[in-house]
């Protein structure tokens, strides 16, 4: 991995492929009812609790929801993916939506509150405007992988990151049904471990020296 010399490395996104053993465990859909929240674009909220600020606009396209407690688990639910469906069989169609957690919302018995792009990317063809007016649907989800192939796992380098000393991650995705706990670097050669700080949610920050050579980073249990 490249450090950051300067905001000018801003667009780099860096993918990285996890150490640690993610579970491939499929858990059973769980049902509970899913609402929304208007944005003007329609995309997803630059203020959500996780702290994405402006890429919770549009993190998977704005296909992103604020998740009730159990599910955020205070930012360390941040970044996983869900896939949702509506029962509604008259105005929902069974492919759903994959959402990404951004937010931390809490409803009337919801486990979600959606982008409006999320929640109309569960209905038919033509049928989104019916769904929007129902405000609050009946949902099947379950928590899924981030598909990528050969990662599971996307962070971003942090554009307030101020060389030389300070290097600031944002965990945009993580794959798998496990959280990331802590966040360890070190510079390939030396196997020195440093960890990494939660600073805010899904930033995860460190002070350091510039290193000579590549960084590896690794997310311990
Ligand atoms: C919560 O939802 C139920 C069923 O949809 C509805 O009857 C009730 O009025 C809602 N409660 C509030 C506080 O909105
Ligand atoms: C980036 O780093 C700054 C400074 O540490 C922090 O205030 C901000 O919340 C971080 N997150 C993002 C997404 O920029």
């Amino acid at each position: 991995m490249a450090y950051p010399r300067s905001g000018t490395l801003v667009v780099l996104l860096i993918v990285l492929e996890v150490l640690l053993s993610v579970g491939h465990s499929s858990p059973h859909f769980i049902q509970s009812r899913a609402a929304y929240y208007e944005t003007p674009d329609g995309l997803g909220t630059p203020s959500g609790a996780c702290g994405y600020v402006e890429y919770g606009r549009d993190l998977r396209g704005g296909n992103v929801a604020a998740a009730t407690q159990s599910l955020y688990r205070n930012g360390a639910g941040c970044g996983a993916f869900y896939k949702v469906t509506c029962k509604n069989k008259y105005l929902c169609a069974d492919s759903g939506v994959i959402v990404v957690v951004t937010d931390h919302g809490e409803g009337n018995r919801t486990d979600f509150i959606m982008s409006p792009r999320a929640f109309k990317t569960m209905a038919k063809q033509g049928k989104d405007k019916q769904l929007k007016a129902l405000a609050v649907v009946d949902i099947d989800y379950k928590r899924v992988p981030y598909k990528n192939p050969g990662h599971n796992i996307c962070f971003k380098i942090n554009k307030s990151s101020n060389y030389p000393d300070y290097l600031s991650l944002v965990l945009l995705y993580q794959g798998g049904q496990k959280d990331v706990v802590a966040v360890e670097l070190s510079q390939e050669k030396t196997s020195d471990w440093k960890a990494m700080r939660r600073s805010y949610r899904v930033v995860w920050d460190i002070l350091m020296s510039p290193p000579t050579g590549n960084l590896a980073i690794r997310f311990p249990l």
